[in-house]
């Protein structure tokens, strides 16, 4: 509580009169010069920043990673450097399709977004709870992203739009299953797990490169949502999973996740002789073939100040890495690199990497200067070219990584679908095997219920497109679903 202090113009002026415009009598027109009314309405008339285009409504919290295990035959970085290091970090979690006013707990996947503040710059994992993503090319996200918003002619979320992008793009088969499942509603978010999602790269200090698989596993435990209370918690409270997170930090109540990795060779990936491409976002590394390292600990043990300075401002990019990290061939990846940083000059304007909860806490020097709401002293009377004659920047050579052996063609890229990466089902069957038998029945509930709002004159072909992948996927998820849609499957056959 702030305790007599006087209230103030933002330029210090203090205010006679809060409450009552200034006017020519008592019931007289107002006068040109209330300043101080021209101030609170400007402002208050600029106060929305643009939401995120996607994964608009969070929460966030901040916290420290601290190291339980020896991973530095993999890696340089200094996060990892030695056994009780710790690290302070932001986490936000999201929805992803709805607005920044939506319900926590409707089905989509959730974000899982960190931002480390290591002494060798911070190192940002913007990943989700899920392993795996709808897509695997950037190209297509824009266009997977408008089926999750609104319909631009009713302007109502629509399953139609959904199961069409869905039915026609069976790379998405993976990820829809776990949507689908019950982990589609987690309860919260400290009961979910988070996952890097794509492939990186890890150095270590002989200048080796592994690639690597960041997997964030909840201490709390899973626990989710069935259909139903997911639906009747959305109109009981919509902001559930930020009083969940907000009232466990604040109690003292600190929610820690486990973070293991998955190690690869880069001569395993090169070999080519793996069944799978290690690159593919759609399919995960088996446990059986890659398992998992332990790491460290990750605890969220501080609730932001304010809300909009330290969440809403927090600007996250995959293209942050540091010395140690790196990234890979993964091509979603290399589109999100660009993505970010271009979406948060637009959101937050050019300087948002000097806004608190952005920056690097140690020394960032670069020839970068001026743009709009610089306030980091712009880098003073020192030269802002290179090269110069007046300052003695390095460029340092040590932080060059091993180079990339590339095997690959240009055909591929036409060719996404070549051998080896369009078995869309093998690996969400293998879910739906490992899946309890009521966890397998929920999950073909919650398609029906899903695929029960496809409408319109292309239901019955939509419909019948996307029930052909589940058959593919696991015969009793396309029976279960052709018999809940009241489906003649015999009808289908012929
Ligand atoms: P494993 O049995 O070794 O691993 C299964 C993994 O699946 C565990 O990490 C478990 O996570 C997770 N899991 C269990 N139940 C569900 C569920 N209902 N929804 C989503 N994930 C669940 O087998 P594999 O490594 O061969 O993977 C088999 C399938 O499991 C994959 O095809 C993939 O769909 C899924 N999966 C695999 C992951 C991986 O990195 N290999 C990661 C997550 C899912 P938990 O310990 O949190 O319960
Ligand atoms: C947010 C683009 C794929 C996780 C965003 C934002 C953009 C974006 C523009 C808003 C950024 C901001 O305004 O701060 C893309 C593109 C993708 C892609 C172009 C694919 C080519 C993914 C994948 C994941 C992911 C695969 C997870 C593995 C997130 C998360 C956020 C986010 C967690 C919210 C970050 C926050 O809390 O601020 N994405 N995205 N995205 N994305 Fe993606």
């Amino acid at each position: 509580m702030k305790s007599h202090e006087k209230l103030t113009t933002a330029s210090g002026r203090p205010y006679v009169e809060n409450e009552n415009s200034q006017s020519v009598g008592s019931r007289g027109p107002l006068l040109l010069q209330d300043y101080i009314l021209h101030e609170k309405m400007a402002h208050f008339n600029r106060e929305r920043i643009p939401e995120r285009v996607v994964h608009a409504k969070g929460s966030g919290a901040f916290g420290t990673f601290t190291v339980t295990h020896d991973i530095t035959k993999y890696t340089k970085a200094k996060i990892f450097s030695e056994i009780g290091k710790e690290t302070k970090l932001v986490l936000r979690f999201s929805t992803v399709g709805g607005e920044r006013g939506s319900a926590d707990t409707e089905r989509d996947p959730r974000g899982f977004a960190m931002k480390f503040y290591t002494e060798d710059g911070n190192w940002d994992l913007v990943g989700n709870n899920t392993p795996v993503f709808f897509v695997k090319d950037p190209k297509k996200f824009g266009d997977f992203i408008h089926t999750q918003k609104r319909d631009p002619y009713t302007n109502m979320k629509s399953p139609t739009m959904m199961w069409d992008y869905w039915s026609l793009n069976p790379e998405s088969l993976h990820q829809v299953l776990i949507l689908m499942s019950d982990r589609g509603t987690p309860f919260g978010y400290r009961h979910m797990n988070g996952y890097g999602s794509h492939t990186y790269s890890m150095i270590n200090g002989a200048n080796e490169r592994v690639y690597v698989k960041f997997h964030f596993k909840t201490a709390q435990g899973i626990k989710n949502f069935t259909n139903e209370e997911a639906a009747e918690m959305k109109s009981r409270d919509m902001d559930f999973a930020q009083r969940d997170l907000f009232v466990n930090i604040d109690e003292g109540n600190f929610p820690q996740w486990n973070l293991q990795i998955q190690v690869m060779t880069e001569e395993q990936a090169n070999s080519q002789d793996y069944y799978l491409n290690p690159f593919d976002l759609t399919k995960v590394w088996p446990h059986g073939d890659f398992p998992l390292i332990d790491v460290g600990v990750l605890e969220l043990n501080q609730n932001p100040h304010n809300y909009f300075q330290d969440i809403e401002q927090v600007a996250f990019a995959p293209a942050h890495i540091v010395d140690g990290i790196g990234y890979s061939p993964d091509k979603m990846l290399q589109g999100r690199l660009l993505s970010y940083p271009d979406a948060q000059r637009y959101r937050l304007g050019t300087n948002y990497e000097q806004i608190p909860v952005n920056r690097c806490p140690f020394a960032t020097n670069n020839y970068q200067r001026d743009g709009q709401m610089r306030v980091d002293g712009n880098g003073g009377s020192y030269p802002n070219y290179f090269p110069n004659s007046f300052d003695e920047m390095e460029i340092d050579q040590a932080y060059k990584e091993p180079p990339l052996e590339i095997f690959s063609d240009f055909s591929d890229w036409y060719d996404r679908n070549c051998e080896g990466e369009n078995d869309h089902y093998t690996q969400p069957g293998n879910l739906f095997k490992i899946m309890t038998p009521e966890q397998q029945q929920n999950t073909i509930n919650n398609i029906i219920t899903h695929m029960s709002g496809i409408e319109g004159p292309m239901k019955e072909e939509i419909v019948n497109r996307q029930l052909s992948h589940w058959y593919r996927t696991d015969g009793r998820i396309g029976a279960g679903v052709a018999a809940g849609l009241g489906v003649d499957v015999d009808l289908l056959e012929r």
